[in-house]
């Protein structure tokens, strides 16, 4: 279809009123390449599919299908974000899978952290088009490719990319964003009206959680990273200044804890108990090449540390990871 080249004279989109007219002039693409046809489109919540998403239904309304595949590695009320924008706010066709015991099933043993990103990859091609193939009319298959996608696709992202699509799937694409810059697709999206927390959302891996809840992923283990996880992004989020990403990681890795229960004699005792340690990691960077560890201030790590402990069963002691990049990465997995 169109270019894949950015036009030297393309003006950057910084402002609502540019935003607006890209909006539409996109719209008429849209329904120029589709017609009264339908359109399938992965939505993960993130980023540049939710701006895809939101573009679409502006243009083509219900010929766009929407699947959300919940692989069980999202965040707290990842999906049910995704379910109220579109399906309640934006009267999105969404077609919602919880996939969580398919992919935790299927993962259950595997240490190897490339391994895990194969098969969360593998599993999620065989649920789209599993999806893919129940409906009927479809031939078009929305993406959120963005322009550095296009320009770096031999760099970092492609060898972290589980997200890509059933090439055997023979659709013909719809990018509506594939010339924007990230900065662009949030303007857009915002102009479209996708609250902030998508709009501005944090970078994050295709193989979500999978890669913080490092080694064999466990669901006690995972559970406890999520809600150690929302904690954290809670009270960060209460911040002036954010960093550009922030989270938690699990290690499989036990260490000796008290807990303090009630004795025979009625008296509060301790007892000794192996519980997780959660690592808190949070860092600047522009392109995720290098990365330098955010200094986060002592009143602010105190209170994760202690909502942590109280509130997340199975976590007895709370780390800091201030390491940069290099030699460090930013995921530990
Ligand atoms: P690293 O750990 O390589 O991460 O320093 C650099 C950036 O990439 C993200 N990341 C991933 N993103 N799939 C993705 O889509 C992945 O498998 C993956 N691994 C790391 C990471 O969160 C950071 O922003």
């Amino acid at each position: 279809m169109s270019s894949d080249i950015r036009p030297e004279t393309m003006e950057r989109i910084t402002t609502p009123e540019l935003a607006g007219a890209f909006i539409d002039e996109q719209v008429e693409a849209i329904r120029s390449q589709v017609g009264d046809k339908k359109v399938l489109l992965a939505l993960s919540g993130g980023v540049d599919s939710s701006v895809v998403a939101a573009l679409l239904i502006r243009a083509i309304g219900d010929q766009l299908v929407c699947v959300h595949v919940n692989h069980g590695l999202l965040r707290k009320g990842e999906p049910e974000m995704v379910i109220k924008v579109f399906r309640e706010e934006l009267g999105a066709n969404l077609i919602y899978v919880d996939a969580v015991d398919r992919f935790l099933d299927k993962l259950a043993g595997v240490e190897d952290p490339e391994t895990k990103r194969k098969i969360i990859g593998a599993e999620f091609i065989d649920v789209f088009a599993e999806e893919a193939g129940k409906l009927e009319g479809i031939e078009f298959l929305g993406q959120g490719t963005i322009y550095p996608d296009i320009t770096e696709s031999k760099g970092v992202k492609a060898h972290h990319n589980v997200g890509g699509l059933p090439e055997d799937l023979k659709f013909e694409l719809v990018e509506p964003v594939k010339l924007l810059y990230k900065d662009e697709v949030r303007v857009v999206g915002k102009e479209l009206g996708l609250p902030d927390k998508m709009v501005y959302r944090q970078p994050f891996p295709g193989p979500g959680l999978g890669v913080r809840c490092t080694g064999a992923i466990t669901r006690d283990r995972l559970e406890a990273l999520r809600e150690a996880d929302a904690i954290l992004r809670e009270e960060i989020e209460k911040l002036d200044q954010v960093p550009w990403q922030y989270f938690i990681t699990v290690p499989d890795l036990k260490s000796t804890g008290i807990k303090y229960v009630e004795g025979a004699d009625g008296k509060e005792e301790g007892r000794r108990y192996m519980g997780w340690a959660a690592v808190i990691r949070a860092i600047n960077t522009v392109d995720a090449v290098t990365a330098e560890s955010v200094q986060l201030s002592w009143e602010t790590l105190c209170t994760v540390r202690d909502r942590i402990v109280s509130e997340v069963e199975g976590i007895n002691r709370v780390l800091w990871d201030y390491s940069n990049k290099p030699i460090a990465t930013i995921e530990w997995e």
